[in-house]
């Protein structure tokens, strides 16, 4: 199952779709105090920096203090990009939050969030997993062109809290942290088009099989709780995916490689991302890379790549920017943006 937004091909002989105009207004992260090397893992677990480094890039990840939850790192990473944006958290229109680790079952992280900003804005919680933060930005821009309101995505994740301390085939992957947008109305921007899709017939790839009405939990699935995936199948799935999505992006755009000035993937595995890269014939410099740093955060793994990317003064006012992101669904999705804004000072 495949969708698709985009804006109405201009007239005129151009094939150039140009996109939504919406832009990233402002921008914000949070990224917990402590962190976790492969050499500290390696001390509890039987595993090695090399063997990490080799099949996946990541040299350290960031985890979140004890007294946070999903909320407490979403709800500061939304006051830096409401900062960074120069809007008041009361005159947005809504507020999405992108996660697949939220709070508690019920209710949704993006309620608590908004209660932490001080305001009463329409708020829920989008689980694509870690596709959701571009599932995001397409309900984000149809909430914009909707109501002229600018609207707070945040892509936030707590993941090492789901996965099992004694399983180094998952532990070792995943790291937490935060980052949010602000989007708004903006002819200078340029969101979309999209291609967002799902396969939801074997969930058991990449899940977690207990804590939902599938399998409520009991003393005795206790394990079952946990992340649990199988590795190649992912591999496999995610290289195809985001390179046949990133193609069916570039081409309703009528757009081709040359035209892409930076590529911000979801950073799960630097081998993956490779692959994708290798696949489409993308120059590997123009390929953005956090996943050494941040391990795999899931939703926030590409708002906190492109405010890396910002900080590395990749970005600038008229760059195209190609997103790409697969996950447990499994779900993917593409899109491309145009930055707008100055690096802050
Ligand atoms: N340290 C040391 N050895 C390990 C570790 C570890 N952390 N993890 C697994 N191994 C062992 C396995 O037990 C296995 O041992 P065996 O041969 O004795 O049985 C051996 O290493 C090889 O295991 P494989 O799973 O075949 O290793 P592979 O080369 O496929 O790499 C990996 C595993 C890195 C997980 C790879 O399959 C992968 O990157 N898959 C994608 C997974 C992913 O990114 N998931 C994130 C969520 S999805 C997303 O965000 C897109």
């Amino acid at each position: 199952m495949t969708s698709t937004l985009t804006a109405p091909a201009p007239a005129g002989p151009s094939t150039v779709r140009p996109g939504l105009p919406v832009a990233v207004l402002g921008l914000g992260v949070d990224l917990p105090a402590e962190v976790v090397t492969n050499d500290d893992l390696a001390k509890v677990l039987d595993t090695s920096d090399e063997w990490i480094r080799t099949r996946t890039g990541i040299a350290q990840r960031h985890v979140a203090d004890a007294a946070d939850a999903t909320s407490d790192l979403a709800a500061r990473a939304a006051q830096r990009a409401l900062d960074d944006a120069g809007i008041a958290a009361a005159d947005l229109g809504l507020l999405l939050v992108a996660t697949t680790t939220p709070d508690h079952p019920i209710p949704g992280t993006a309620p608590l969030v908004a209660a932490r900003l001080g305001v009463e804005v329409a708020a829920l919680d989008v689980n694509a997993a870690c596709s959701g933060f571009v599932y995001g930005l397409q309900l984000a821009a149809g909430s914009v062109l909707a109501t002229g309101a600018p609207v707070l995505l945040v892509g936030a994740e707590t993941l090492t809290r789901v996965v099992d301390p004694a399983d180094r085939t998952v532990r070792v992957l995943f790291g937490d942290g935060a980052g949010a947008v602000v989007l708004g109305a903006d002819d200078r921007g340029s969101l979309g088009p999209f291609d967002l899709g799902s396969d939801g017939t074997d969930p058991s790839i990449l899940w977690r099989e207990a804590t939902g009405t599938r399998l409520p939990v009991a003393d005795d699935d206790a394990g079952r709780t946990y992340l649990t995936m199988r590795g190649r199948e992912v591999y496999r799935n995610a290289v195809q995916r985001m390179a046949a999505s990133s193609r069916a992006v570039l081409e309703a755009a009528g757009l081709g490689l040359d035209d892409v000035d930076l590529f911000v993937g979801h950073q799960a595995n630097k081998r993956i991302l490779d692959a994708v890269v290798d696949r489409l014939g993308m120059p590997p410099e123009r390929c953005h890379v956090t996943v050494d740093r941040h391990a795999n955060t899931s939703a926030a793994s590409i708002p906190l790549a492109l405010a890396d990317a910002r900080a590395a003064g990749r970005l600038h006012p008229g760059s195209r920017v190609l997103l790409t992101a697969f996950g447990a669904g499994l779900t993917w999705g593409s899109t491309l943006l145009t930055w707008t804004t100055e690096e802050p000072a």
